[in-house]
C-alpha cells in the first residue's frame, strides 16, 4: 500500500539522499526540494537505481516563500516534512554568519508557517550534537546541558530547536521530532549515493578516503595531546544508512500519533566513542588500504570528546545503530572508488 507523501528539503544532499531511499523503500512517496547548492541532480539517478523509483524533484530554495507555496499547490497531500536543507560548514559559518542565519532559520520558519494551512502534520528537524558543546560528562543524554554555541552554524541549530519549541507552544497544530545527529559517515552499501563535498573536504572521512585514493597527500590528525587514551579527539561515528532509517521511524511516529508529545528529541549515535587514530586504524583494517597521515596541531574550536547515550532512541523510537564501524568504513571506501570509476574524483 502506498503511504503518505513526504517533503524532503535538502533531499539530494548527503543525509537527505540516504533518507529518501529509506522512505521510498518503506512505501512513502517523496517530493524533494533542493537548491543544489551543495549537491547535484545525478543524485536522483542514484536514488532511482537503488529503489527503482525516481522521487519528484523541485529545484528551488526553501528561503523562497513563493516557491514553497507553489510546491504545496503542485504536490497536494504532503503529510510530513523532513528538513535537511541547511548550510553546515562550521568554518564557513564564522566567515559568513548572515548566510547561515538566513538560510537555516528562514528555511525552517517558512516551512513552519506553511504547514498548518497545507495540512502538514509534522516536521522532522536535523539538529546536531553540537548543541552539547564540550560536555562535562559522556555519554550525553537528551537532558545534558545545552552549551553556548561556538559557531554561527551551531547557533542556528540551537535557535532552530527553540523556534520549533516556541511555535508548538503557541498552539500550532503540528508535531515535531528533533534529531540530534552525532558524526554521520559512510555511504549506501550499493555505492550509488554517498558524501560528495565541494572542494577540499573539511570533515574527517571524505578527507581520509580522498587521501587513501591519492587525491590528497596525507591526512592531518588535528592534535594528539587531548585528554583521551591516545590523545586524539573522540566522536560517535554513526552509519548514514542507520541514521536515515531513524528518520522513517520518526515520520511514522508523528504521522501515526504514536506519542502524545507534540515535540520529541532524540540523540542519534551508536553509544561508542572512537578516536581519530582508532578510526584511521579501523579504515585500514577494513579495507586493507593505507592512509598516510601525520599529527599536526589542534584545530580551533574542536571538541575533545563527545559520544551519545542513544537509550531513548533505542527504547522509545525503536531504533538501533547496528552497522559495524568496519562495514561503514568499507562503504565509504566503495563510494570513493565509485567516484573514481566515474571520473568524478
Ligand atoms: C563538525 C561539527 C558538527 C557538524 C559537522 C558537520 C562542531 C563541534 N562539530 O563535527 O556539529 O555537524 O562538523 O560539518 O562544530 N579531523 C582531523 N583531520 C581532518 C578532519 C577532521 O583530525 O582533516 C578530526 C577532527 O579534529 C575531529 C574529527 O576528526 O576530531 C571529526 O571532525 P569532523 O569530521 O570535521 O566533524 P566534527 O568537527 O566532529
Amino acid at each position: 500500500m502506498k503511504k503518505d507523501r513526504i517533503l524532503v528539503t535538502g533531499g539530494t544532499g548527503y543525509i537527505g539522499s540516504h533518507t529518501v531511499v529509506e522512505l521510498q523503500q518503506a512505501g512513502y512517496s517523496v517530493v524533494i526540494i533542493d537548491n543544489l547548492s551543495n549537491s547535484n541532480r545525478d543524485v536522483l539517478d542514484g536514488i532511482e537505481r537503488i529503489t527503482g523509483i525516481r522521487p519528484d524533484f523541485v529545484e528551488a530554495d526553501c528561503t523562497d516563500m513563493d516557491a514553497l507555496k507553489r510546491l504545496f499547490a503542485d504536490y497536494p497531500g504532503i503529510k510530513g516534512i523532513i528538513n535537511f536543507a541547511a548550510s553546515k560548514a562550521v568554518g564557513e559559518s564564522v566567515q559568513k554568519p548572515i548566510l547561515y542565519y538566513r538560510n537555516n532559520l528562514n528555511t525552517l520558519m517558512n516551512l513552519l508557517e506553511l504547514m498548518p494551512d497545507n495540512g502538514v502534520k509534522g516536521i522532522v528537524f536535523s539538529s546536531s550534537c553540537t548543541v552539547y558543546g564540550e560536555p562535562d560528562v559522556n555519554p550525553v543524554t537528551e537532558q545534558s546541558p545545552i552549551k553556548n554555541a561556538t559557531s554561527p552554524y551551531g547557533n542556528t541549530k540551537q535557535i532552530s530547536e527553540e523556534i520549533i519549541t516556541d511555535v508548538i507552544a503557541s498552539g500550532a497544530p503540528i508535531k515535531s521530532v528533533i534529531l540530534r545527529y552525532f558524526n554521520p559517515v559512510g555511504a549506501h552499501p550499493t555505492a550509488e549515493i554517498g558524501e560528495l563535498p565541494n572542494g577540499v573536504p573539511q570533515n574527517l572521512i571524505p578527507y581520509l578516503t580522498q587521501t587513501a585514493m591519492g587525491i590528497r597527500k596525507e591526512l592531518s590528525v588535528f592534535g594528539n595531546d587531548y585528554n583521551t587514551p591516545d590523545g586524539s579527539c573522540i566522536r560517535d561515528y554513526i552509519n548514514v544508512v542507520d541514521l536515515a532509517k531513524a528518520h522513517v521511524l520518526a515520520v511514522e511516529r508523528m504521522l501515526e500519533d504514536k506519542s502524545d508529545d507534540k515535540i520529541e528529541i532524540f540523540n542519534l549515535g551508536t553509544g561508542r566513542g572512537t578516536s581519530v587514530l582508532e578510526l584511521i586504524n579501523a579504515f585500514e583494517t577494513a579495507t586493507g588500504v593505507k592512509v598516510p597521515h601525520k599529527i599536526v596541531g589542534r584545530r580551533e574550536g574542536d571538541i575533545e570528546k563527545v559520544w551519545a547515550n542513544p537509550d531513548k532512541a533505542n527504547n522509545v523510537l525503536g531504533w538501533v545503530a547496528d552497522s559495524t564501524l568496519e562495514d561503514t568504513m568499507r562503504s565509504a571506501w566503495a563510494w570513493q572508488c565509485r567516484l573514481r570509476e566515474r571520473g568524478i574524483m
